[in-house]
């Protein structure tokens, strides 16, 4: 474990086994839709490249790079879009794929959107949930993990573009942030 991970929430194994179900749900779900899945980077980019390997249905992907967060642990509530989608979603059945919905702020605004763009559906799919921390109420179709208010780490997800390599989820020591 790394030496600033306090504890792990979430072992390599019980990803596996998470991204496995939430795979085995999208191709029921979706095996006649339109399917596009756009990671939201950069969080999103281990979750995505398992969960699309575990799809057993055709789809397309893209990504956005929208950022709400600054270098600290805390929402400004702010979105930019630092990043765009690189095709039309006319008529596409959009399902976002994000690492971990705080606020609900970053979601709120990406699927109203996609919305706009004439998606014929946008769908939500998240790793983790932290449903303490939501402001702004959004629907979450799939949630890998629901998670207590810690700020976590690792499969994709930073504290100040760090430890995003980890291949496990833990809870930074709050020595490093503190
Ligand atoms: C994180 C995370 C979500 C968002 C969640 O992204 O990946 O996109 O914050 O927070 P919210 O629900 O309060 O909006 P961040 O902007 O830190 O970028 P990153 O994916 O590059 O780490």
């Amino acid at each position: 474990m790394h030496k600033d991970c306090e504890y792990i929430l979430l072992s390599e194994q019980e990803i596996k086994d998470i991204v496995k179900d939430m795979a085995k749900k999208i191709s029921e779900d979706y095996k006649d839709k339109n399917l596009i899945l756009i990671g939201l980077l950069k969080g999103s980019v281990l979750f995505m490249s398992d969960l699309m390997r575990e799809l057993s249905i055709d789809c397309a992907i893209d990504f956005i790079c929208a950022s709400s967060y600054g270098s600290g642990t805390e929402s400004s509530g702010r979105v930019n879009i630092v990043k765009d989608v690189s095709q039309p979603l006319d008529g596409k059945d959009v399902l976002i794929v994000e690492d971990i919905i705080d606020s609900g702020n970053t979601l709120n605004f990406i699927t109203k959107y996609f919305a706009a763009k004439n998606a014929a559906s946008v769908k939500i799919c998240t790793m983790l949930s932290k449903p303490s921390r939501r402001v702004v109420e959004i629907p979450v179709d799939y949630v890998g993990r629901e998670v207590p208010d810690e700020f976590v780490i690792g499969y994709g997800l930073d504290y100040a573009e760090k430890y995003r390599n980890l291949p496990y989820i833990g809870v930074l020591k709050p020595s490093v942030y503190s």
